[in-house]
Order: C-alpha cells, then sequence, then structure tokens
C-alpha cells in the first residue's frame, strides 16, 4: 500500500469570484475584468492543495443535488481527491458564496449565503475507516461533534498499533466561543488572526504563548499572520517563526489561510520538523496570493 491519506472533514460551497482593479463604490456599475467559479470552502481548499502538492487526500463532508454540486464533485474529481465519506442530502441547496477579488491589492471581499446543508456529524463519522489515514484535519464548524470524532481518534490510537495511529488536527477560524473547546483536542491546532484578535492578542507571537495553556500535552499551536508570516509553538514550548514569501505581486489572497494549513499538515505528517514546516506553509501560500486560484502554486 502507498503512503496513507490525509482527511479533511468540514464545507464545501461553490465561490462565485468577480475579479476588479478596484473595489466598487456602493450603487455603481462596475465591468469586472473576470468571472469564474471555484469550489470553495475551507476544508475543500485545503484538499486542493494537499493534491497539487502530490499527496494522496480524501474529503469529508456534505453535498446536495443540482448544478453547483455537480461543478464542485466534478472540481473534485479533477484533482482526484477521494469522496468516500461525502454525503448527498436531498433536500438541501449547497451554499453559495459571492466573492469580490481585487487582484490590484489581493483582497477578497466574501458574501455567504445562508445554507440549510447540516455539518457532518459523529455519527457519519463512525463510518471512516481509521487505519485508512494518517491524518485527519477539522474545520472547526459544529464543535460538540466535532470533539466526539476526535475522541473516536484518541479511543483509535490507544488501542490500535503504533503504526496505525492516525494524527488530528483542527482549524480554529471564526471568532465564536462554541469552536474554542477545540483548543483542547487536536495534536495540531490553528488559530487564525481573527480568533487571535477576539482573545484580545495582537500578533501572532503573543497569540501562540497565550494560547497555548489550552491546548492538550504534546500539541503544537499554529497561528498565521498574512503578510507577517505565521508564528508556532511545540512541545518544547519554543517559539517558532517564519516570515511571509511575499509574490512580485498579490493578487488573490483567497484561499491563503488554506494553503497555509494544507503545506503545514503535510510537512509535519511526514516528519518535517515544525520550522520547516512553517516556512513550507508561508512558501507555497505565499506563492498561492501571486496567482489567481491555486495554478501554478507548486
Ligand atoms: N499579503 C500577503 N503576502 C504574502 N503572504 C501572505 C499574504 N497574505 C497571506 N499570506 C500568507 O498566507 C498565510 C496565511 O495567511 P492568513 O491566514 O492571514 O490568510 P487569510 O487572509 O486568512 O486567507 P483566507 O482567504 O484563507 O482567509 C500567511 O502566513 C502568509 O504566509
Ligand atoms: C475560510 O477561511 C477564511 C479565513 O481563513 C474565511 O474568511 C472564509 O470565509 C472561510 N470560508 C468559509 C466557506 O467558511
Ligand atoms: C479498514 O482498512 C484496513 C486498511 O485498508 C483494512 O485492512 C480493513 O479490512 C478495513 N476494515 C474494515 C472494517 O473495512
Ligand atoms: C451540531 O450537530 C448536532 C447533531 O447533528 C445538532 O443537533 C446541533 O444542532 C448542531 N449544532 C450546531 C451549532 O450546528
Ligand atoms: C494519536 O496517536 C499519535 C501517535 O502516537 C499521537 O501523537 C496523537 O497525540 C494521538 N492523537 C490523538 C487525537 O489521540
Amino acid at each position: 500500500m502507498g503512503e496513507k491519506r490525509i482527511l479533511c472533514v468540514g464545507l464545501v460551497c461553490l465561490d462565485i469570484i468577480s475579479v476588479v482593479d478596484h473595489y466598487p463604490a456602493e450603487d455603481t456599475d462596475t465591468r469586472c475584468l473576470a468571472q469564474r467559479w471555484q469550489r470553495g470552502g475551507n476544508a475543500s481548499n485545503t484538499c486542493t492543495v494537499l493534491a497539487l502538492l502530490g499527496a494522496p487526500c480524501a474529503f469529508m463532508g456534505s453535498l446536495a443535488p443540482g448544478n453547483a454540486a455537480d461543478f464542485v464533485r466534478e472540481d473534485f474529481q479533477r484533482y482526484e481527491v477521494d469522496l468516500t465519506h461525502m454525503a448527498m442530502h436531498p433536500a438541501c441547496a449547497l451554499p453559495i458564496s459571492v466573492v469580490i477579488s481585487n487582484s490590484t491589492n489581493g483582497t477578497r471581499t466574501i458574501l455567504h449565503a445562508a445554507s440549510n446543508l447540516p455539518d457532518v456529524t459523529a455519527a457519519d463519522f463512525e463510518q471512516v475507516n481509521l487505519s485508512q489515514y494518517k491524518w485527519i484535519h477539522w474545520e472547526g464548524r459544529n464543535a460538540s461533534e466535532q470533539v466526539k470524532m476526535i475522541q473516536r481518534v484518541e479511543e483509535h490510537n490507544r488501542t490500535c498499533p503504533a503504526a496505525e495511529r492516525v494524527a488530528t488536527s483542527v482549524e480554529v477560524e471564526k471568532p465564536r466561543p462554541e469552536l474554542y473547546q477545540l483548543f483542547g483536542y487536536g495534536d495540531v491546532v490553528f488559530v487564525s488572526k481573527d480568533v487571535a484578535k477576539d482573545w484580545g492578542f495582537h500578533s501572532a507571537p503573543e497569540a501562540v504563548k497565550g494560547l497555548r495553556r489550552h491546548l492538550k500535552p504534546g500539541a503544537t499551536l499554529i497561528c498565521a499572520w498574512a503578510e507577517a508570516g505565521a508564528e508556532a509553538m511545540g512541545p518544547d514550548g519554543l517559539l517558532v517563526h517564519s516570515d511571509a514569501f511575499s509574490p512580485d505581486a498579490v493578487v488573490d489572497t483567497l484561499g491563503a489561510g488554506d494553503t497555509f494549513n494544507a503545506a503545514v499538515i503535510l510537512a509535519l505528517s511526514r516528519g518535517r520538523p515544525l520550522p520547516e514546516a512553517l516556512t513550507c506553509g508561508c512558501q507555497v501560500a505565499g506563492r498561492k496570493c501571486g496567482v489567481h486560484g491555486y495554478d501554478g502554486i507548486v
């Protein structure tokens, strides 16, 4: 058997992207430079980048019928992302986000539509054959359910042979207190700038030092901070930093965080040391900021 897969659990949506050279003023009529459909959602984007980096991966999430869902399923297949654990919900609609991407400075302004698509539950996760994966990553969404899923992995790790153990990571991206219980699970915890600021921290080093006491023993905390690069602290308590790798021109930052996560997870899953994994995350994320979408990042 080849390299085991990395499984990402979370959301897939359709991003409808309009590229502009300046952000439109309200109540004006502007022509955009380009428009495209792109598969989106944090865990889904992380799968895209893992696949581009050559890592076998799988996506676990909910899908609904319709044109948007057909588009995202075909796109997953184009990247050879395994969809064994994709669950169909016939009475629902796939979430669609409208994105205005400013190619002059790379900013992206996102409008999320409300969605009735249910999140993956612990019961769904019972179906996953854990010995087929070496790493499972959760995009923090329905935290109480996700804690149960991680506990299932902990139980598996306690009872299986060492070679079958599964490492875990969680991404706490939205500043929602319900998600903060996830800090205490996961071997690797990614927190966003928004979450750090919600806790009153003004920089990545402050956030990493301040939030680490909420992690389980032996876990690693990682915080990316756009142009400032990223910070991390592993079990040894040493602060690790990587500068950002700025492209010649920042044209599209949509998914930069997801790209960073993918590259860090892949490096760590292959046994690379934390400083190297962090640098790798910033390098690949920097390349992503220099292109529209993900083409040409590897
Ligand atoms: N403007 C930028 N210039 C260079 N690198 C960047 C820039 N923005 C982000 N990055 C890189 O991407 C990594 C992740 O950044 P961050 O999490 O702040 O992205 P984000 O804006 O949240 O992206 P997303 O669209 O996923 O929300 C950073 O550590 C950095 O390496
Ligand atoms: C994914 O993460 C980014 C921040 O990293 C966030 O702004 C974006 O809205 C997220 N997308 C979804 C679909 O949740
Ligand atoms: C789980 O996967 C392993 C490795 O591929 C396989 O040997 C095993 O039979 C599977 N278990 C079940 C219950 O399908
Ligand atoms: C989380 O999932 C459970 C089980 O499906 C559900 O009852 C609960 O409403 C969900 N919570 C949120 C915040 O979505
Ligand atoms: C699973 O096992 C690995 C390897 O021993 C360990 O590092 C990790 O902490 C365990 N993860 C969980 C969630 O129990």
